[in-house]
């Protein structure tokens, strides 16, 4: 090595600019989470930090482009739930879903179930009445097997004991444009895509998946009160580099992970779309990892029972 490369050596991280792969399209719910943070990691970073859209796949296209990607800290990917439910879902991949490393959690995400503006039925009871009467015929949009919107689908017609047609998207973004011109007919999504189209009154919504109403939403029943108790789902959020990627790097990122989650303008446009970012304790590289760990665990059986595999 020459002196100029070794002078680029010892610049401290990062000294260009910085990637987020999120493996979803433009415009939805993870774009949203991972353009606010990145914005603000890039701060306290003092470089740029990109977002690119890499969907398809149920986020498995994504997920491989940062697996492959040089373990330098400068290609992430800002992935949800799909990270612990891809391990079983996928039989066949051409990475390894649980190699990459850990630099914290975001935030936790709570779904809604939404129809189009015209579906027929009012509350969530009457939609069961009329998936179960049409079974096949009501299409179902998700983003695809591993997508949230594909794990929330597969409880809800185990709970509900009918099946729909599944329509898959790149992205819950572009799956929310069908639904708003009636197009598909029903999904379940997180708040931070249908918040404002719900209040807009542009879709029906016959719940929230959690336990307690959303300040966001103060007019749509949890899930148990709409007559579905105990369906209950979180999309949480995690950042992630490439396998190999060094611990010093990683510790920089997650403090500045830490740091944009302490950001005004994250914390209040979080609360304005139903979720609160993590705090600072599960924004470290091993808090992440430990629930990473526990989550694939924890939706191994319940995958398994609901019997939906990718090939
Ligand atoms: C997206 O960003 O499009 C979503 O997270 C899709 C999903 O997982 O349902």
């Amino acid at each position: 090595l020459g002196p100029a490369s070794n002078a680029a050596l010892a610049q401290p991280f990062p000294n260009r600019t910085v990637s987020v792969i999120v493996p979803f399209a433009a415009g939805g719910p993870t774009d949203t989470v991972s353009r606010l943070v990145s914005e603000a990691m890039a701060q306290n970073l003092g470089q740029s930090v990109v977002v690119e859209n890499v969907g398809g796949a149920g986020g498995t296209l994504g997920s491989q482009r940062v697996a492959q990607a040089r373990p330098d800290g400068y290609t992430l990917l800002l992935h949800h739930i799909g990270m612990a439910t891809t391990p079983t879902l996928y039989r066949r991949l051409g990475y390894d879903p649980t190699g990459f490393e850990t630099i914290g959690l975001v935030t936790a995400v709570p779904m809604t179930i939404i129809a189009k503006p015209n579906f027929p039925a009012e509350n969530l009871q009457g939609a069961i009445e009329v998936i179960r009467r049409e079974r096949e015929g009501i299409n179902y949009a998700n983003a695809g097997i591993g997508a949230a919107s594909h794990l929330c689908g597969l409880l809800f017609m185990a709970a509900i004991n009918a099946p729909m047609t599944t329509v898959p998207f790149r992205g819950t973004g572009p799956a929310m444009t069908e639904l708003l011109s009636g197009r598909v007919d029903l999904m379940c999504d997180q708040t931070t895509n249908t918040t404002e189209q719900i209040n807009a009154r542009a879709v029906k919504v016959f719940a929230v998946t959690v336990p307690q109403r959303l300040g966001s939403l103060p007019n749509v029943p949890t899930a148990a009160e709409a007559g579905l108790p105990g369906f209950e789902v979180t999309i949480w959020h995690g950042l992630y580099a490439p396998r190999g990627t060094p611990m010093e790097v990683r510790q920089r990122l997650s403090q500045a992970l830490q740091v944009a989650l302490r950001d005004e303008k994250v914390v209040r446009r979080f609360r304005e779309l139903g979720t609160e970012p993590e705090p600072q304790a599960r924004a470290t590289p091993d808090a992440h990892r430990a629930f990473w760990m526990a989550e694939i665990a924890k939706w191994r059986p319940i995958i398994q029972a609901a019997g939906q595999y990718a090939d």
